[in-house]
């Protein structure tokens, strides 16, 4: 595991999108495609925004981008709490993606079990004939969660038959679609951004307290082959010792 501690936000996008970009180009070289897991939430805007600057876009082959999500909130594409919304407003609608290589978790006149299972053909297919996810992008809450696994949601932090599942979540009223660890772990490489003094407690927790996912779901990410990685900004890291 590799702590990349930044100044701030901006600094932090900037890291990501250098070893995200490395990563594709070094990827392309071997292969023509290469997959890569979106966070949701509001700490990879800043990222998305950079990559689709006239500086950054062209220094990645979107279409040879196989585009995913870790995990979504059950409410209609159009609705502003959307992950993909986001990720298409500030990122996906501004560089040449194959929209035929874009998966979204579907949220619209389908149920969250439905959903959840269409979603999990589609990683299964993905997995079977690609092989392992290249880059997953992931952002963790004040509360230690990441993805849509949540402090205490036992059957969700230690899912590992499905790769996908859906929960209702009582706190925001609201289903989640999320993908559960296994294929998140088995990734080559994973990025945690994760910004802001309000996350300095959880992250000190998390990156050198007891392991206990169950309160700390984000220590479930532990990758098998992989790396992982966290690009954190100094504000976020101010207890860490
Ligand atoms: C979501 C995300 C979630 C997010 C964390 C951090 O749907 O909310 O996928 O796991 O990464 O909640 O969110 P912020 O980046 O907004 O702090």
């Amino acid at each position: 595991m590799q702590i990349h501690t930044l100044k701030d936000i901006d600094s932090v996008a900037k890291a990501v999108a250098e070893a995200l970009i490395l990563c594709v180009s070094n990827t392309l070289q071997q292969r023509d495609y290469f997959s890569i897991v979106l966070s949701g939430g509001s700490t990879p805007k800043k990222l998305y925004e950079l990559l689709a600057t006239e500086e950054y876009k062209n220094k990645i082959d979107w279409n040879k981008l196989y585009i995913f999500w870790g995990d979504e909130r059950f409410v209609p594409f159009n609705n502003e709490r959307n992950n993909a919304k986001m990720a298409f407003d500030t990122l996906l609608n501004h560089v040449p993606v194959n929209r035929e290589q874009v998966y979204i978790m579907q949220t619209g006149n389908i149920t969250p079990e439905d959903s959840t299972k269409e979603y999990n053909n589609l990683v299964n297919h993905y997995l079977e004939n690609k092989g392992v996810f290249d880059f997953v992008l992931l952002g963790m809450g004040d509360d230690g969660h990441t993805l849509s696994l949540f402090p205490g949601n036992e059957e969700t932090i230690f899912e590992e038959k499905n790769q996908c599942i859906s929960l209702w979540l009582p706190a925001q009223n609201m289903h989640r679609i999320t993908l559960t660890y296994p294929p998140v772990n088995n990734a080559r490489e994973i990025v945690f951004m994760v910004t802001g003094d309000n996350k300095s407690k959880v992250l000190k927790q998390v990156l050198q307290g007891d392991y206990n996912p169950l309160k700390y779901p984000s220590q479930i990410i532990k990758p098998g082959n992989g790396e992982l990685h966290w690009f954190i900004d100094e504000d976020a890291a101010s207890l860490l010792k």
